[in-house]
């Protein structure tokens, strides 16, 4: 962490009990930040809990379902009560729910856009007012290369992560003036659980498209995130950060 930051700043990072999540709540608590991450089953609080302990390293899980704005008050009232609202904010969690569009259903597209940008904004909503009192705040969201490029079978996921994108830049000009940055990291192909359902000859297929020539990692992502909440990156905002070995470059 920065010399300049006085007190271990507290950091909340959505979908932490696996893949790029875990990564980042590592990363950081190694860094010494403070922090907390979420999951949307008991059983997954209890593994970011002991996955922490296990690297002996501090912090705890809460749980948290980005598609349920009850779960999302409740986890918002839980942070005000306990005097835990962080000055970091990592909106990380994400689903997928892929299909052609002729074929895709209301239903998969709405878990999509609900989890991935309603629950996001909902979030963020409850938690950027203490950021402006503290006149100081950091917040990154979890885009993907594909709300810049398209795929098919993904038109709901790829609208919702564009959609970040165009609501961390509008968030990121209306706070500003009060020390917080809001940015976004935009993985390219990491390897997690979401990607382990692509068939191995498509991930064959695209590896050969990574000048890198290699799959990413959620370390990889963790790093971009960690430069973005330093006090080093004050001066960056409203930009998105891609991390994809190349793959695609803006
Ligand atoms: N992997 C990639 O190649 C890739 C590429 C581009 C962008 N991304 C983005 O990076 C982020 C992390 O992806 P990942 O690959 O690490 O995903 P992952 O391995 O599938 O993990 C998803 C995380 O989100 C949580 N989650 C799922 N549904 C949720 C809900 N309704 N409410 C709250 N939390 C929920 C999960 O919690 P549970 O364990 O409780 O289910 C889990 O912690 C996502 O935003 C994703 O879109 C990933």
């Amino acid at each position: 962490m920065s010399e300049s930051v006085i007190s271990p700043k507290k950091v909340f990072i959505t979908g932490a009990s696996r893949g790029i999540g875990a990564g980042i709540l590592k990363q950081l608590a190694q860094e010494g930040y403070e922090v907390m991450g979420t999951a949307t089953q008991a059983s997954g609080v209890l593994k970011i809990a002991e996955s922490l302990a296990e690297s002996g390293l501090k912090g705890e899980g809460l749980q948290l379902n980005l598609s349920d704005p009850a779960s999302i008050q409740a986890c918002l009232e839980t942070l005000k009560t306990r005097e835990w609202m962080p000055d970091i904010l990592i909106n990380n969690a994400g689903i997928t729910r892929d299909n052609l569009l002729m074929r895709m259903s209301d239903e998969e597209w709405h878990a999509v856009i609900h989890t991935n940008l309603t629950g996001v904004f909902q979030l963020t909503r409850g938690i950027i007012r203490s950021m402006m009192k503290k006149r100081w705040g950091r917040i990154v969201n979890l885009g993907s290369i594909v709300g810049s490029i398209g795929n098919p079978g993904q038109a709901n996921y790829c609208a919702a992560k564009a959609g970040i994108e165009g609501f961390s830049k509008s968030l990121a000009a209306e706070v500003a003036t009060r020390g917080i940055t809001v940015n976004v990291v935009a993985p390219g192909f990491i390897g997690t659980d979401m990607t382990e359902a692509i068939a191995e000859e498509h991930k064959a297929q695209l590896l050969k498209n990574i000048p890198v020539q290699s799959i990413g990692t959620p370390e990889d992502i963790a790093h971009a995130v960690s430069y973005l909440v330093s006090e080093g990156a004050r001066y960056v905002t409203g930009q998105t950060l891609h991390v994809n070995g190349g793959l695609y470059m803006n």
